[in-house]
């Protein structure tokens, strides 16, 4: 069973606490997508709720570089080969950098990434609301990116992301990733 088809109070993880958005329980990273595309009406309303995410000094220093279907292999090749191996029937792809200078005086933004980690959970949860899933990536080619995409400088490149649609019959086999209890990573002073 998967988390699409769960009563609220299921979790895959260590159980979750009732109270906590079920939603927020029934996001995993699949790897079993179904090619499908997407409107461009979804894709700007996954990008939007990314765009609501809190920064410091309201810098919002997330960029994304989507894929389109046309530059979707462009993206792929992005993907160290364990990640395109899955990642080829996601919707789309894109990359998350961080621009790392505060704009109103130049100075750096030791905040960066963190908003984009913001940002970027944004739209993860957003496309749970709208039955998608999302898969984060490490594993990418930063010097290719850097170059194919014309990052300037003034941006990091931190992970890249599928988009898509999950396969339920082959996400049977995928397995959820456990959390840490609350004790582990929860001080209250
Ligand atoms: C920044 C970041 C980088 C990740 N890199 C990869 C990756 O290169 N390949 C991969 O298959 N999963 C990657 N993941 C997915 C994590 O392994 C996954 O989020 C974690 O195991 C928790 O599982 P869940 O997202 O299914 O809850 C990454 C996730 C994040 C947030």
């Amino acid at each position: 069973m998967y988390p699409d088809q769960l009563d609220k109070n299921f979790s895959p993880r260590n159980p979750v606490l009732d109270g906590v958005d079920p939603l927020i329980a029934a996001r995993y990273s699949p790897r079993a997508f179904t090619k499908q595309s997407l409107s461009a009406e979804t894709v700007d309303i996954l990008f939007d709720a990314a765009r609501q995410a809190p920064s410091c000094f309201n810098e919002q220093p997330w960029r994304f570089y989507c894929s389109s279907e046309s530059s979707f292999d462009q993206f792929l090749s992005y993907l160290v080969p364990a990640n395109a191996d899955w990642a080829k029937d996601a919707s789309l792809l894109f990359v998350v950098t961080a621009n790392t200078q505060f704009t109103h005086n130049g100075k750096p933004n030791a905040h960066a990434w963190f908003d984009s980690g913001a940002a970027w959970y944004s739209l993860a949860y957003q496309a749970r609301t709208m039955g998608l899933y999302t898969h984060a990536m490490g594993g990418i080619e930063h010097d290719k990116i850097i170059a194919g995409l014309n990052i300037p400088d003034t941006e990091d490149v931190i992970c890249a992301v599928a988009v898509g649609v999950v396969d339920f019959a082959a996400a049977q086999q995928e397995e959820i990733s456990a959390r840490k209890s609350l004790d582990e990573i929860l001080t209250i002073v």
